[in-house]
């Protein structure tokens, strides 16, 4: 089968692995709207469930191409670098396939045209951060996958984007698809501690900005949008003035936390263990961002905005309200259950 090429280009190819989930998507979107000729690589069995058949159908109407395959399919992934001459390489595998990627990282070695590749991260430092199991393993892995594109000179940026803009659930991988809390909420530790929320759309914009600039080569770019930096506590109340009542703060302890993770559910514990990280022990704000190879986005794009954790709880709101209105739900104080959002991108 002969696959459609894109339309000449200057901006170089690039492919991206993981498109169809949460943040993989956003960075397909932001791809094809930064106009680079973007292609996704797709599972086959991808796109049986209807919500990612979506997402792809989504993605190739903006103008991706699908290529289907498994990222650890080494020979296929070199006769696909090759025969489609793609020069930029994205991934955002999920946290259970980070070693998938050990494939990947062996084919780009091998086919010696990748001018930069940015591995499944987009989250902490997993250099500096230390998450109790079974989240470690995962940051052992991220980091095995670091040290392999390092060892192999390949052109690299790490994004450490920190928090996903949502209400953050002790027990929710992806909880930027769940609105906020309309029950109670629940605050981890005593609620004091800061974390940075950036909105998935956000995460697409910047890092197609660090794949275009010669400054990120090499670097791990951390996003610290002063306008989004909160505790718990904060974001409750912020909450709570969008949807205009109070509602009961019940504590979440540290204990609970670390028994939520010794209970080696996956992926619940391994999002407990982060959660203990974030909001107790701190690790998006215990050190500062002062290494040679290493830089602050809005440092570096000073004149670009991102959407606020204000805005976002807005659209949450717009979200409950179409709910209310399509289902009949009577009104948000009436709801018990997290109402789950199902989109595109976010
Ligand atoms: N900062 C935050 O708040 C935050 C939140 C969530 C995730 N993350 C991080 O972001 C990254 C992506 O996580 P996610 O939650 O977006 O992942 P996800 O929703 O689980 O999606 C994973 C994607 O990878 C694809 N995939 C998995 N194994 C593959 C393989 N062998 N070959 C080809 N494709 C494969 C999946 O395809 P299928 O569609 O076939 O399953 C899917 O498209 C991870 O590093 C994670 O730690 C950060």
């Amino acid at each position: 089968m002969t696959l459609p090429t894109p339309a000449n280009n200057t901006k170089g190819r690039l492919l991206i692995v993981g498109a169809t989930g949460l943040i993989g998507c956003y960075l397909a979107e932001a791809s094809i709207d930064s106009g680079h000729p973007t292609y996704i690589l797709v599972r086959p069995g991808s796109g049986f469930s209807p919500c990612k058949a979506n997402t792809i159908k989504f993605l190739q109407e903006k103008g991706a191409i699908v290529i289907r395959g498994l990222v650890n399919d080494k020979e296929l992934m070199e006769k696909i670098l090759k025969e489609h001459k793609i020069e930029i390489v994205i991934s955002a595998v999920g946290g259970e396939s980070i070693l998938d990627q050990l494939a990947l990282v062996e084919a780009m070695k091998a086919v010696g045209t990748i001018k930069r590749f940015l591995p499944s991260e987009f989250g902490h430092d997993v250099d500096r951060a230390n998450p109790v199991e079974p989240g470690l393993r995962m940051y052992q892995e991220k980091r095995r996958i670091r040290r392999m594109i390092e060892e192999y000179k390949l052109p690299y940026t790490y994004i450490c984007c920190n928090s996903i803009a949502s209400w953050p659930y002790y027990d929710n991988n992806h909880p930027s698809e769940v609105v906020p809390p309309l029950d109670q909420f629940q605050i981890y530790g005593d609620g004091s501690v800061k974390a940075y929320f950036v909105a998935g759309s956000d995460i697409g914009k910047f890092t197609m900005k660090a794949v275009d600039d010669v400054r990120t080569l090499n670097m791990s770019i951390h996003f610290r949008p002063a306008c989004n930096f909160y505790n718990m506590n904060e974001l409750a109340s912020l909450w709570e003035s969008k949807i205009g009542r109070t509602l009961p703060r019940i504590t979440v302890s540290e204990d609970d936390l670390l028994g939520a993770a010794a209970e080696n559910v996956i992926p619940q514990s391994v999002v407990a263990s982060f959660t203990h990280d974030i909001f107790i022990k701190g690790c998006q704000i215990d050190f500062l961002i002062d290494g040679p190879n290493e830089a602050e986005v809005s440092t570096l794009y000073p004149d670009e905005s991102f959407r606020t954790l204000d805005e976002c709880f807005d659209e949450f709101v717009v979200k409950i309200k179409k709910t209310v209105d399509n289902e009949g739900i009577k009104a948000p104080n009436a709801m018990v259950e997290p109402i789950a959002i199902t989109a595109t991108c976010g």
